[in-house]
């Protein structure tokens, strides 16, 4: 399977540090933010990897990251011309993804423990549909969250002012090509941005969207408090 990052965006909750460099660059653990997620790809044997990178920083990620060979992987980039939503940026993996392939999206500021591989093998073995992956959480309002009925996700909220499950639907997505034809039928949200969670819903309310649940740390870390609880759970596991 291949992968692809999503590293778009503006980062406005961690301005102004995100005023002169991309969220993705700044440091969490010993190395920068990205980092993390090529390794989750590359240690789940996922190396042919799409970046999407906004304008913003562009020159850095790639000074930094290179053709990704002194990771063990090898890197294409995209750029992102605006922030248009998380569905926008992975409308961009079209012509990196061939007709009826699978392949692993992570959102960049997504961070974990878990391995990747017994998910991505779950996913090679499920016959239809996407897949998410799934983390109980302190404040899901803060992120999507699914209405699971029955062992099955009927629907996802988008940041729900009362959610009805302590679940979020964290930043590691599974898809097939189909997927494309799935972002083009979703409109942008009242923020102006086409909603992954709009693509996610779609496959929801066919029952196409199989989960599971992650077992252990996660966190995003898009706001000050959340980078520095990654960072610290980082250097942590770097200790033992
Ligand atoms: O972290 C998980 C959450 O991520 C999910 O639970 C939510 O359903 C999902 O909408 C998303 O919520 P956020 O509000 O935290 O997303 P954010 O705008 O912070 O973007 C997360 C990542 O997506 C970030 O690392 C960069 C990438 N991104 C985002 C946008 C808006 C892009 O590449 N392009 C974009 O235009």
């Amino acid at each position: 399977m291949k992968g692809a990052i999503l590293a778009g965006g503006t980062g406005s909750r961690l301005y102004p540090l995100t005023k002169i460099i991309n969220k993705h660059l700044l440091p969490v653990g010993h190395v920068p933010m990205i980092c993390h997620a090529i390794e989750k790809l590359r240690a789940a044997k996922i190396d042919d990897i799409l970046m999407i990178i906004g304008k913003h920083s562009a020159g850095l990620f790639t000074e930094l990251l290179g053709s990704g060979q002194e990771l063990g992987v090898r890197l294409t980039y995209k750029i992102q011309e605006e922030s248009g939503g998380i569905a926008q940026a992975l409308s961009l993996a079209q012509s990196f993804i061939s007709p009826g392939e699978k392949f692993v999206v992570l959102l960049g500021d997504n961070l974990f423990e878990d391995s990747l591989i017994s998910y991505a093998q779950a996913f090679q073995e499920q016959k239809e549909g996407a897949r998410v992956l799934l983390k109980k959480v302190h404040d899901p309002q803060r992120y999507g969250v699914p209405v699971i009925k029955e062992n099955k996700i009927v629907s996802i909220e988008e940041k729900p002012a009362n959610p009805k499950s302590d679940y979020c639907v964290t930043g590691i997505y599974m898809y097939d090509s189909g997927v494309f034809d799935v972002i083009r039928t979703i409109k942008p949200s009242a923020r102006g941005e086409l909603e992954i969670t709009d693509v996610n819903n779609v496959y929801a309310s066919g029952e196409r969207l199989a989960y599971d649940i992650l077992n252990g740390w996660w966190t995003d870390a898009g706001t000050f408090n959340s980078l520095y609880y990654a960072s610290g759970r980082l250097l942590d596991g770097e200790r033992k």
